[in-house]
């Protein structure tokens, strides 16, 4: 069921920012925001990379409940922002599909890093919530769409709350195989 206070099926609590999310426009058709945008999507450090990456180490993490549940929730955050990321490429008038093309790269599952213990995919996790970030400041300087500049910074406020997860778990559980 949506979050009754966001209106978001993939909204969790405590793993994305209490902050509302700016309504998903942009000023006009722009194919190169769209690409742009697809990297932060699709690219190698991108939403569905993390989803999925999260989503494995959720559930290979059997002697930790807490990590297990807090990668579950933020993959699930990922999702998220995978939805407005693909809604506001549609909106910028390019198909946000990931077969590669023209218009962007494929996505590739070569890009996961499975890792192989806990300790270990959580410091992979903290890197690429940091690559994240630092992808969505750069394209925050590119972009010059006021509506899209406020969706990536929103989506930031998430970045930053999943960086202060992930080193919150690596304190403790930095030993956990
Ligand atoms: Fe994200
Ligand atoms: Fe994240």
């Amino acid at each position: 069921m949506p979050d009754p206070i966001t209106g978001d099926l993939h909204y969790r609590e405590g793993f994305s920012d209490p902050a509302p999310y700016p309504a998903l426009q942009v000023q006009g058709k722009n194919p190169y925001y769209a690409r742009l945008l697809m990297e932060d999507y699709a690219g190698p450090s991108g939403e569905m990379t993390a989803a999925n990456q999260y989503i494995y180490h959720h559930i290979m993490t059997d002697s930790a409940p807490e990590a297990a549940d807090a990668l579950e929730k933020i993959s699930i955050v990922e999702m998220m922002h995978m939805e407005k990321l693909a809604k506001t490429i549609r909106l910028l008038g390019v198909d946000p599909h990931v077969k590669g093309g023209p218009e962007a790269a494929a996505w590739t599952s070569g890009s996961i890093q499975y890792g192989l213990t806990l300790a270990q995919r959580l410091h992979l996790d903290l890197a690429s919530e940091y690559e994240a970030i630092y992808n969505y400041e750069k394209h925050i300087r590119m972009i010059d769409d006021p509506y899209i500049k406020a969706l990536l910074r929103r989506i930031v406020l998430d970045e930053h709350l999943h960086v202060k997860h992930f080193k919150q778990l690596i304190c403790r559980f930095d030993q956990e195989s």
